[in-house]
């Protein structure tokens, strides 16, 4: 019989609060994009993976179907395989199939209903697997009582769907190297991430047609009325993703159609007409800078998966011997 077990480290209340009072104070504004993800980010994420224009997902998964069995000889035999940002854990199932080397899954995932629903058809799905899924902020130390039994198996990270990108480079090289000190010095890590292209094909996946983008990124403003006792007006926002050219990533904002008073939680933010929010940030990468990138991590690169357009990539890191890197 194999385990199920869920553990909730979800992060208090009041550090929302916090970021959000913390974000906002800022110039520009911004706010972190985890918190897009609540129950009904998290559904609205879904619909934006099923749009034409978002490639990222459909092509992620081609890759994974293509390649799991090149994946799976990188593993080792009994391996735990811990997934950052699982969401609905539908790409795991490429690598889950017919693959008895990974004994144990791990979702983490800071969207609970997601998560746990998600986790529970796993279980479901592959009777012999141990899930534990673990409600947390992956940018923080991840401990919990099995953590012990999951790390003496051969521990594996998952981190797909290029959500690495949603980090820029400094906290993308901290969560990293923590990847590279929980691994110690037999990990592997298989993630993915999105390529550098026309910069038209990544406004268009990142601003559909049907209006689902927006709503995923003005969610964050019902949810802070909803939990924060705010009183954002939503139409007075409209959404905007443009690709910054200097810093290659496609950024989400929040534009204010006009001047206005906002209160959150009894504090006031004042907005000018044009002000934004800064949402979301999406690195796009560029493979041979990446594979520098990683080395600077404690990691290097053993193969990257691409599409025949060489839109996405799905990388097999392996810990290389640390260079000023703790290991665990
Ligand atoms: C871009 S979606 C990707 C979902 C899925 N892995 C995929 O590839 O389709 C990002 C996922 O990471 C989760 N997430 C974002 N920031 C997080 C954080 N700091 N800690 C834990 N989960 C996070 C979200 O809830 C969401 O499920």
């Amino acid at each position: 019989m194999s385990l199920f077990n869920f553990v909730d480290l979800d992060p208090p209340q009041d550090r929302f609060l916090e970021d959000v009072w913390q974000g906002l104070s800022r110039k520009p504004k911004t706010l972190p994009p985890k918190y897009l993800y609540d129950s009904s980010g998290s559904q609205l994420f879904e619909r934006i993976c099923q749009l034409e224009e978002y490639y990222l997902t459909k092509t992620e998964i081609e890759i994974l179907a293509r390649h799991h069995k090149d994946i799976e000889d990188l593993l080792e035999p009994d391996t735990s395989l811990i997934e950052y940002g699982s969401g609905s854990s539908v790409k795991i199932r490429k690598l889950l199939d017919d693959n008895p080397k990974i004994s144990a899954y791990v979702p983490i995932d800071i969207s609970k209903q997601q998560l746990v629903s998600a986790a529970r058809e796993i279980a479901h799905s592959y009777q012999n697997l141990d899930v534990i899924a673990v409600c947390a902020d992956y940018t923080t130390m991840i401990r919990f009582p099995d953590f012990g039994k999951i790390m003496d198996r051969n521990p594996a990270i998952f981190f797909p769907g290029s959500t690495l990108g949603n980090l820029d480079e400094s906290e993308a090289r901290t969560l990293l190297q923590g990847c590279r000190q929980l691994l110690g010095d037999r990990g592997r890590l298989i993630l993915g991430i999105d390529l550098v292209k026309d910069p038209a094909v990544l406004e268009r996946a990142y601003s559909d047609k049907k209006g689902v983008t927006a709503a995923f990124n003005k969610n964050i403003l019902i949810r802070i009325n909803r939990e924060l006792s705010g009183n954002f007006d939503l139409h007075n926002f409209s959404h905007v993703a443009r690709f910054n050219d200097r810093f290659q990533r496609i950024e989400m904002h929040l534009i204010a159609a006009r001047p206005q008073e906002v209160t959150i939680h009894g504090r006031s933010f004042h907005f000018a007409k044009g002000e934004s929010i800064h949402t979301e940030s999406s690195y796009k990468y560029d493979l041979k800078r990446f594979e520098q990138f990683i080395l600077s991590c404690g990691f290097e690169l053993s193969a990257a998966f691409t599409d025949p357009r060489r839109y996405f990539a799905v990388c097999a890191l392996k810990a290389c011997p640390a260079v000023n890197i703790k290991t665990a």
